[in-house]
């Protein structure tokens, strides 16, 4: 009897929370946590308390009162407060004072919830490994597909799945440029200009525009999705800086429209060898396919379960309320669970001992149509040039386009999609036609994605 009183009792003591990083995300939290604190504390079974802040600047004005808070000014102190059971690190960067204070935390026996997609893509194994073994939980919700419960959906919904394949854009930034491209007519250089202003973007853009940001969300998922240890190092990667408004009004043309996609899938190799391919690359998609509809920042992945049939998870992949509301969900996980503890907890669906360490899965034996497209001199024999390639590395032209560029009648594009074939004939083809002084620009291969 008395020992359900006291359990009664600590259930309803509140779970305190230090918040490490102040930007849209931080005072999003701050400002969630206020607002529906009442429903939170009934379904959690306690009030959440944020307790300690830190930021780079403390006197920046961020449109909530930290005046309730304790403030430290070494954020990596926040893990040794004794006022303190919940860790949030919401800094980035893939080390630095966040990785620190993410050590800090676990070592501290504090749990740790993150939105860092790259300190968990490339040190994430070794916070998971650390935490499991000292029995203290670790959440990163909030670092892939910003407000979509996507890891949730994956390490729970799913859980009882074999999950074939796994596939998704990832990136906002690049969505909102390739789908604003789509509808204006207007280049690259611009719209990336308008993303930024918008606050979409990373601070370092070339994270979102190159690929990188989705490869490290990518991989995250890959862990949960497959059991294989994250092997952020071998996502094929390639962005979206070289697409032309002209690629788009071609793709459109023929029935599809651009998008960055991230794939994965554990997969036989060539020789029946199970192998984990991960690409990150633009796709042409078929007007007709769900994620043709996914526009402006939105987030949405695709994951086919064994049994479960294609889940599709949808939402806003950035800002401050629904990254917020991933963060809080992963407390919410914490509060509940805090007095049963987190003895062998599965950070990855699987823990991190029983991951596999599965071989990189060459992309060559796989097969798919693609999109090629070429910026050559405008003269005789170069498109007799390309089809030889083509002939003589055994891939077949399904069809093809030449569009001369309106601002250089010295040059014209010519773009064409492929029959079904080996990735490895696309390759072979494009290696013939190396050095070739017909060629102005390096060719842009898109796959396009199956139904
Ligand atoms: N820069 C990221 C994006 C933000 O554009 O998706 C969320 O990770």
């Amino acid at each position: 009897m008395a020992n359900t009183t006291d359990s009664a009792a600590a259930a309803r003591q509140p779970l305190r929370i230090a918040l490490a990083g102040l930007g849209t995300v931080g005072a999003g939290v701050i400002r969630l946590i206020a607002a529906n604190g009442d429903l939170i504390a009934r379904r959690a079974g306690r009030p959440l308390e944020i307790t300690a802040v830190s930021a780079r600047n403390r006197s920046r004005d961020r449109g909530v009162d930290l005046t309730a808070y304790a403030w430290e000014d070494d954020m990596t102190q926040l893990a040794a407060r004794e006022d303190v059971d919940v860790v949030v690190e919401l800094v980035g960067g893939s080390d630095g004072p966040a990785l620190t204070l993410a050590r800090n935390a676990i070592r501290h026996g504090k749990a740790l919830i993150t939105a860092n997609k790259a300190m968990i893509a490339h040190h994430g194994l070794e916070l998971a490994a650390e935490a499991e073994g000292k029995g203290v939980p670790m959440r990163f919700e909030a670092a892939v597909a910003g407000g979509i419960p996507v890891i949730k959906g994956l390490r729970e919904g799913a859980a009882a799945n074999r999950i074939e394949r796994l596939y998704g854009i990832l990136n906002g930034t690049c969505n909102f440029i390739l789908s604003t491209m789509e509808d204006t007519g207007r280049d690259f250089a611009d719209v990336l200009a308008e993303a930024q202003a918008k606050g979409y973007a990373e601070a370092d853009p070339s994270f979102d525009i190159e690929g990188t940001d989705a490869a490290h969300k990518l991989s995250i998922l890959s862990a949960i999705a497959f059991g294989t240890r994250i092997d952020f190092a071998n996502v094929d990667t390639a962005g979206i800086s070289r697409i032309l408004a002209a690629d788009i009004a071609q793709a459109s043309s023929l029935g599809y429209v651009i998008r960055l996609i991230g794939m994965a899938e554990a997969d036989a190799g060539e020789n029946g060898a199970p192998g984990l391919f991960q690409r990150v690359q633009p796709h042409l998609v078929p007007v007709d396919h769900p994620l043709a509809h996914v526009d402006g920042a939105t987030n949405a992945v695709v994951a086919e379960g064994n049994f479960s049939g294609r889940l599709l998870f949808q939402g806003a992949g950035a800002g401050d309320g629904p990254t917020a509301s991933a963060v809080v969900a992963d407390i919410i996980d914490i509060a509940r669970g805090y007095d049963a503890g987190f003895e062998k907890d599965a950070t990855f669906s699987i823990t991190v001992a029983d991951l596999e360490d599965m071989p990189t899965a060459p992309s060559g034996h796989r097969r798919g149509r693609c999109y090629i497209r070429f910026v050559v001199a405008d003269r005789p024999g170069v498109l007799a040039e390309i089809a030889a390639a083509m002939r003589d590395a055994g891939v077949s032209i399904e069809s093809l386009i030449q569009k001369g560029r309106p601002d250089d009648g010295e040059q014209v594009m010519v773009a064409m999609v492929t029959h079904e074939g080996p990735e490895s004939a696309v390759t072979e083809a494009l290696r013939l036609l190396e050095g070739s002084p017909s060629l102005i620009a390096a060719p842009l291969v898109m796959q396009i994605l199956g139904k």
